[in-house]
């Protein structure tokens, strides 16, 4: 009998459903590249809001554009996710909450409450 007949041929990340623990660690990974590619562009519109009270309103102005408010958005949770997700492995590297069952509830608890700081934040900005 082939013992290989039921080997996995390929590995298609959108037709498996991932656990909690999977899907928040990609995001740790996502949300990291995010804001290392965000970093000049920060600078750059930092900087020009400090140069002087007209590179205040121009870069004011460039944040009313429904896109760069989608971007400051993801953004945003990019820092939350990676940063609640950061303690949670932190935590994990010194044995705490290693268990299987405790580290789905962390993931869940990363995950909600990124999305839930990240949607009360946009509703008090508003
Ligand atoms: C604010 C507090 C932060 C905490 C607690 C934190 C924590 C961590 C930890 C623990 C890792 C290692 C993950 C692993 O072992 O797989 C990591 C990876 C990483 N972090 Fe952070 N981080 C923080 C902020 C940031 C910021 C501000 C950036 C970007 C500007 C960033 C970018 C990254 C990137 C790119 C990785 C590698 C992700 C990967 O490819 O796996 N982190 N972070």
């Amino acid at each position: 009998m082939d013992k290989n007949k039921n080997r996995l041929k390929y590995l298609n990340l959108f037709k498996i459903r991932m656990p909690i623990t999977a899907v928040v660690s990609i995001g740790h990974r996502i949300s990291g590249l995010l804001m290392v590619i965000a970093i000049p562009f920060v600078i750059y519109a930092f900087q020009l809001s400090v140069s002087s009270a007209a590179g205040y309103e121009s870069v004011m102005a460039a944040l009313d554009y429904p896109l760069a408010q989608g971007v400051l958005v993801l953004l945003v949770w990019s820092f939350l996710h990676h940063f609640f997700s950061g303690i949670r492995i932190l935590l994990i590297d010194i044995d705490v909450g290693v268990s299987r069952p405790v580290a789905r509830i962390s993931a869940w608890l990363v995950y909600s409450l990124a999305l839930l700081i990240t949607i009360l934040l946009l509703g008090i900005m508003r």
